[in-house]
């Protein structure tokens, strides 16, 4: 049996908007995780030797925390179909797929890119066990080229502590295909950077990404949205080349309320933001004024926060975060990550 761990990823630069299949319309740079991640196992046994051998292209069953969930089939089964020119085996092998998070599943917090990434890197050893071969480096690209094919924001989290997708000019080997390990300098002010996830609202996300992707196909705004990724890629490049947290905190939080600009300006157009989120956001920007402590904040396609701050103010931001944003977190659940700096 086979078994990776994929971590989570949040991303500084978004993506939002792709082209192709599964392309990013701009690049974008994450932090991996490190305690919120997906393990999957898989086995695998050759369909020409069981019982009945099913009649579906794919055979496979999956399950997820111990139950076996039938609705995930449609989503896996449009990933075999993208990934089998790679790897062809995929049609001749009954696949036994298990999987669990290390969050709680109705957190709130995506768990496609993490599952993504554990089942593409399960798959990629079960393609060198039949006798592909791989060099390291081809292994963890096809990994997380694979993974994109899954999940665009997936291909950021099979590999690699801060990690890029898309091509960027500055950035040597980065690619639009799949992720890289961010190969520049990082100051060591990142090192475990803090990712404080308030779980804000734990429901289901309003809106696909998938669907919010395809929103930016006309979008008035996207041509300058896609040209800023890039100009704020560049400012990263120089924050994580000197510890610049003041321009690193301007172009993280001028990130995320541009996502959720864009979404609000598309047609149709949502507020994914909660009260909650406004009213944390109005916090973390009086606790900054106030103590001067760099700490900033992040979102995702929903209402939930992340709260990024460097390792050495771990402990007055968390009896923070515990005394007065609790409260603002739906159960006043939250989660403590980091950036894997190990991976
Ligand atoms: C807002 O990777 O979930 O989290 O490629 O359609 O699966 P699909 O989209 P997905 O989009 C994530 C978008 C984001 C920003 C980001 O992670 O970069």
């Amino acid at each position: 049996m086979i078994s990776f761990k994929a971590p989570s990823n949040i991303a500084l630069v978004k993506y939002w908007g792709k082209k192709g299949e599964q392309l990013p319309a701009n690049p974008s740079v994450s932090f991996t995780l490190t305690h919120c991640y997906t393990e999957t196992s898989v086995a695998y046994q050759q369909r020409s030797s069981l019982a009945i051998p099913p009649t579906e292209k794919f055979s496979f069953t999956f399950n997820f925390e111990g139950e076996a969930k039938p609705s995930f089939h449609p989503k896996i089964n449009t990933f075999f179909q993208r990934i089998l020119p790679y790897l062809p085996f995929l049609t001749d092998y009954h696949f036994t797929i298990n999987s669990h998070n290390s969050f709680p599943h109705s957190s709130g917090i995506a768990s496609s890119a993490s599952a993504m990434a554990a089942l593409s890197l399960c798959l990629m050893q079960v393609a060198q066990e039949l006798g592909m071969n791989f060099t390291q480096d081809q292994f963890w690209q096809q990994a997380s080229l694979l993974a994109r094919l899954g999940s665009g924001s997936a291909c950021r989290s099979t590999h690699g502590s801060i990690v890029v997708w898309g091509q960027h000019a500055s950035i040597p080997h980065s690619t639009d295909q799949y992720g890289i390990p961010y190969p520049l300098p990082v100051h060591p002010i990142f090192d475990q950077y803090q990712d404080t996830i308030l779980l804000i609202d734990k429901g289901q996300k309003q809106v696909s990404s998938t669907l919010g992707h395809n929103l930016m196909h006309g979008h008035p705004f996207a041509q300058a949205r896609f040209a800023q990724a890039h100009q704020n890629t560049d400012k990263l490049i120089q924050c994580f080349a000197t510890g610049d947290l003041e321009t690193f905190i301007q172009v993280v939080e001028s990130e995320a309320l541009t996502l959720h600009a864009m979404m609000q300006t598309s047609i149709p157009y949502f507020i994914l933001m909660r009260p909650n989120t406004l009213e944390v956001i109005q916090h973390v920007w009086q606790y900054r004024k106030s103590t001067s402590i760099p700490l900033c904040f992040t979102l995702d396609a929903g209402a939930n926060v992340h709260l990024l701050y460097p390792k050495k103010y771990k402990e007055e931001v968390q009896k923070y975060i515990q005394d007065v944003l609790a409260p603002y977190c739906e159960g006043k659940h939250y989660i403590h990550d980091c950036l894997n700096t190990n991976p």
